[in-house]
């Protein structure tokens, strides 16, 4: 089969959520085409379903109906490939950072790696360094900053490289200065290693990183141009 030029498409992506009258659809035949190397931001008012999209791009939550394609091929319902397929291909900075309370920053990067058997090299050192948080990397969560935690859950999806990294309003709890070091570090991994990237965020100074902007409205994406 002929590669795709789009890294990842999704197509009539449905989602609801409640059951009856209490029933919400958040996604309402969603549609995206994402090349590869691109840097695309994602708006849209709180609630309207950014980050139901994201996990769904990533592969940890299922649509209700449509498909997900990676490099042009459709990836099946079955967890397996599913679970095979999201650790290669994608790196996921989660809303919520997700990091595991009882293990240190380094060691909740590490892990990463380990799950998908690749060496730290130096790489979460690399990292932490990079995005200014090398002096936290034997503190837990408890111990740091949401900023700082907000920092080690960059690195972690970072980590393997992945070709596509997914990002859920990234910048959330950074002041300006950590904000701007983190998008320098996204737009330099994006121009670098041709990283493909979905960013959500509410802030219209942070979207100005991104090549394309997106606005999320009724359950679809609208293009800005
Ligand atoms: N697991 C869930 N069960 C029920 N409702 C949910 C669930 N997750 C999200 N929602 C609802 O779906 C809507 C979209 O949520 P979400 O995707 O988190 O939006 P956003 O990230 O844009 O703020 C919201 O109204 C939210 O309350
Ligand atoms: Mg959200």
């Amino acid at each position: 089969m002929a590669q795709s030029e789009y890294i990842l498409t999704a197509r009539g992506l449905h989602k609801s959520y409640g059951k009856g009258r209490a029933r919400v659809e958040v996604l309402g035949g969603l549609d995206l085409s994402l090349r590869g190397g691109e840097f695309l931001a994602v708006m849209g008012p709180s609630g309207c379903g950014k980050t139901t999209l994201l996990h769904i791009l990533g592969l940890i939550a299922l649509p209700d109906a449509g498909t997900i394609a990676l490099d042009g091929r459709e990836i099946p319902a079955g967890p397996r490939t599913r679970t095979t397929l999201r650790r290669t291909h994608i790196g996921l900075v989660f809303q919520r950072l997700n990091l595991i309370s009882v293990l240190t920053a380094a060691d909740n990067v590490g892990i990463s790696l380990r799950v998908r058997g690749e060496e730290n090299n130096g790489r979460v050192e690399e990292l932490f360094e990079a995005l200014g948080i090398a002096h936290v990397s034997g503190h837990k969560p408890a111990e740091m900053s949401m900023g700082e935690q907000q920092r080690v859950a960059v690195a972690r999806a970072l980590a393997h490289r992945p070709a596509v990294l997914l990002a859920d309003e990234p910048t959330g709890s950074l002041d300006s200065a950590n904000s701007r070091t983190l998008l320098e570090i996204f737009r330099e991994t994006n121009h670098r290693d041709g990283q493909t990237i979905v960013m959500i965020t509410h802030s219209p100074d942070v979207a100005a990183y991104a090549d394309r902007i997106v606005h999320m409205k009724d359950g679809i994406l609208l293009d800005d141009n």
